[in-house]
């Protein structure tokens, strides 16, 4: 474990001047399982977060949204959907350690200082109510990194991390105070043009971005919403 608190964030080396390493398939190692070991050990974002104390590479993916969008700074509330193992909330700690943040993730999530952790589905309907209740007010920003367990079938993958997106932008929508921001991860493929609607219609400013930190040949990439317009918008708009 890395610990909650990591010095990550600041400069720090970006692993490329390492040497390359190459696995051997072992008896009992998969071809697919022996590549992803060699690029896991060979991407220089894994080797980054391990010298700077972030549990996982999806850290520098927030890092560098934010440093586009800018919407971590000015949080004072923040909720992670999809928080395991960390290193989303551990970005945000460190970037505004006067945010309060709750995460709610399926798997265990080890402590993080400042962050209070639900083991629980997202999907449950008592979700939305236990996050509020745990972070105490209404949140300015709600992030979500929440990808359905891939099936290898890039159509349901698609559709259910969609899903998951859907209902992440629901929960937003109901809960955030206006200006509040709403940060997802999507699957490119079109089909989400509903999402886009219900974004476009309650937020001021809708982009999409792949960070350089998300892999060239994965077809994840992120919504970011910003300027909540909020809740008055659902009768203006039907
Ligand atoms: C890519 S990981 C998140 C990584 C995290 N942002 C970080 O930086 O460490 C996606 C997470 O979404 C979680 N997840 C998927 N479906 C969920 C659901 N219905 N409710 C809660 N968490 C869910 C998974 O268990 C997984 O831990």
């Amino acid at each position: 474990m890395s610990g909650g608190s990591g010095k990550g964030g600041g400069g720090g080396s970006s692993g490329r001047g390492g040497l390359h390493v190459r696995v051997k398939t072992a008896r009992k190692r998969s071809v697919s399982s022996t590549r992803w070991l060699q690029r896991q050990l060979n991407d220089p974002y894994v080797r980054r977060a391990q010298a700077e104390g972030y549990r996982s590479r999806a850290a520098y993916k927030l890092i560098e949204l934010d440093e586009k969008f800018g919407f971590l700074k000015k949080a004072r509330a923040v909720v992670d959907l999809g928080i395991t193992p960390g290193g989303w909330s551990q970005v945000t700690r460190k970037t505004n350690p006067r945010a309060r943040v709750v995460g709610i993730d399926l798997l265990a999530c080890e402590p993080i200082e400042g962050v209070e952790i639900l083991e629980m589905d997202f999907m449950d309907d008592a979700a939305p109510d236990r996050l509020i209740e745990a972070l105490g007010s209404a949140p300015d920003l709600v992030i979500s990194d929440m990808a359905a367990n891939t099936v290898g079938h890039p159509q349901t993958d698609h559709l259910r991390t969609i899903g998951l997106a859907e209902t992440a932008a629901d929960f937003a929508v109901q809960t955030l105070v206006p200006g509040g921001a709403f940060v997802a991860k999507v699957f490119a493929g079109g089909a989400d043009r509903e999402l886009l609607s219900l974004l476009k219609r309650h937020f001021t400013t809708v982009k999409h971005a792949k960070p350089p930190a998300s892999r060239k040949g994965s077809p994840e990439l992120y919504v970011i919403a910003q300027g909540f317009k909020g809740r008055r918008m659902d009768k203006a708009n039907g």
